[in-house]
């Protein structure tokens, strides 16, 4: 994957195709090769649209938070929407639990607020103490809850109900409705909207951690 950069936002580097414009032939390529290799776990078989990109950015809160954690950022187009609309000294993490699309942002996305980790989303307390890394103020989430075995599922949502700080936001964008039923246990009843300028039309939903 190309090395080139644009200026994001606070003088950071972003991916070229951050934000606006048509999404690059390529990363669709490398997603669909992915979705080819482990359907259930890619679950889509194009990237996020950018106007779920910037659903998420507005549903999350992103411009306000210090600490964001990113579950399943595939080929990276979220994860660019994220660091361009994040403030300078705020933090990233992202775990992605695909080598392949791990090697490829790995490469490809150089940003000092980003940090990457390989796994499962399941052991994001882990990677945060393991940085020194605060308790997030929004996670967001593509991982497909509707595909994974139950028990991992039910991991990640209770971990994630753990970490985030009090007050912070968890943002899931799912094909199908399971992630309520995990994550309502932790968190209780969430605000719900869709995205249809998406392949496919997407659920969003939004906690908010009480506290
Ligand atoms: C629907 S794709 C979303 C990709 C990208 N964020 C986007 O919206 O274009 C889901 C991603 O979650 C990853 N994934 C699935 N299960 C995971 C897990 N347990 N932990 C971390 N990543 C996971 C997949 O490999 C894939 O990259």
């Amino acid at each position: 994957m190309s090395q080139q950069r644009v200026q994001g936002h606070a003088g950071h580097a972003a991916k070229p195709s951050a934000g606006f414009g048509p999404k690059p032939l390529r990363d669709s390529f490398q997603f669909l090769r992915g979705f080819v290799r482990n359907p259930a776990q890619v679950g889509s078989i194009i990237p996020s649209s950018r106007q779920l990109e910037q659903r998420l950015v507005r549903s999350a809160r992103l411009r306000d938070a210090r600490m964001v954690v990113e579950l399943g950022p595939g080929t990276g187009g979220t994860t660019s929407a994220f660091l361009q609309a994040m403030g300078a000294t705020a933090q990233l993490l992202a775990i992605e639990l695909d080598t392949e699309f791990h090697h490829r942002l790995h490469a490809s996305l150089h940003d000092p607020r980003f940090n990457l980790e390989l796994g499962s989303a399941e052991r994001l307390a882990e990677f945060l103490s393991a940085r020194w890394l605060p308790a997030p103020d929004a996670i967001i989430s593509g991982i497909p809850f509707s595909t994974m075995p139950p028990e991992v599922s039910d991991r990640v949502a209770s971990t994630v109900a753990r970490v985030l700080r009090p007050g912070g936001r968890f943002v899931a964008y799912q094909v199908r409705g399971h992630v309520s039923g995990f994550m309502s246990p932790y968190l209780g009843q969430p605000e719900k909207s869709w995205e249809v300028i998406n392949v496919p039309p997407v659920r969003v939903y939004t906690w908010v951690k009480p506290g």
